[in-house]
């Protein structure tokens, strides 16, 4: 008798309301390398009480607050997971140090009391990017072309992760030319860090800027160089030379005037 009115209390009140919901999962979708991270999981008991909140990464458990337990949380380190138990609560957990390791897909699951041990989840992706201060390398620029030459010019990002997108710019104008762009494969270098190269193999002009733009999510750097080829040289001395005349001839204008 006791069973049958356990059953069906347990029927009707799933069928009047949804018994426990997950309203969301709150999980940083980028995060840098060394920062920290506060997950939070939104849910609505719909009465009732609740029995846990657990947290997994990738299918592995690192957090559970139960209300039962004293203390109500407990955590267990995985690589790259290292959970400040201080600022974690029933509804958020704090993850501090991240690290390239700490990427992967974050699940919270909340559980009710005794009748309905009914329980529900939600799930997001974190990404743990590094993207160092340096600016990008340019190889291949410091020899002299010659007009209409094609340059032999590389530029490379420095260790990152993961690779950041690399564009070539001439004079202010970005290479949209694909005939004039090499793409080589990231190469991974120390610590699951790569290294993105671009080629530029555009013909060679006189005097010509070349800019490589390295773009991870919303943060760039880049580098300036310039090109010069061998005619160049022939025409900056002519410029220096055409230029002394003019002024002078401006002064003397002026003070006749
Ligand atoms: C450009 O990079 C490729 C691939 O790493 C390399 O084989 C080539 O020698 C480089 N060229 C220059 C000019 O650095
Ligand atoms: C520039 O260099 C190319 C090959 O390196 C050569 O054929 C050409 O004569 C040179 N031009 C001048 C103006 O020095």
């Amino acid at each position: 008798m006791k069973r049958i009115v356990f059953v069906w209390y347990f029927l009707s009140y799933c069928k009047v309301s949804i018994c426990l919901r997950v309203v969301g999962v709150s999980v940083p979708p980028f995060k840098q390398r060394g920062e920290s991270a506060t997950l939070t999981c939104d849910y609505e008991l719909e009465g009732g009480k609740l029995y846990s909140v657990k947290w997994y990464r990738d299918h592995e458990e690192f957090y559970r607050f139960m209300p039962k337990l004293r203390p109500p949380q407990r955590a267990h380190s995985l690589d790259g997971v290292t959970v400040d138990l201080d600022k974690s609560t029933a509804r958020r957990v704090h993850l501090k140090d991240l690290s390239l390791k700490s990427r992967g897909l974050y699940r919270c699951e909340v559980s009710k009391e005794a009748p309905s041990f009914h329980s529900a989840q939600a799930e997001a992706f974190m990404e743990v990017y590094f993207f160092p201060r340096e600016s990008p390398r340019i190889n291949g620029h410091e020899r002299a072309y010659a007009e209409q030459e094609p340059l032999d010019v590389n530029c490379s990002s420095a260790g990152s992760f993961p690779a950041p997108d690399l564009q070539w710019h001439i004079d202010g104008q970005k290479v949209t030319e694909r005939s004039w762009l090499i793409s080589y494969s990231a190469r991974s270098v120390h610590q699951g860090l790569v290294v993105s190269t671009l080629g530029l193999r555009a013909p060679a002009k006189p005097l010509m800027q070349l800019r490589c733009i390295a773009t991870l999510g919303t943060h760039q750097r880049e580098r300036t160089v310039v090109i010069e080829t061998n005619t160049s040289s022939v025409m900056k001395a002519f410029g220096l030379f055409s230029l002394i005349p003019v002024v002078v001839n401006i002064r003397i204008y002026d003070k006749i005037l």
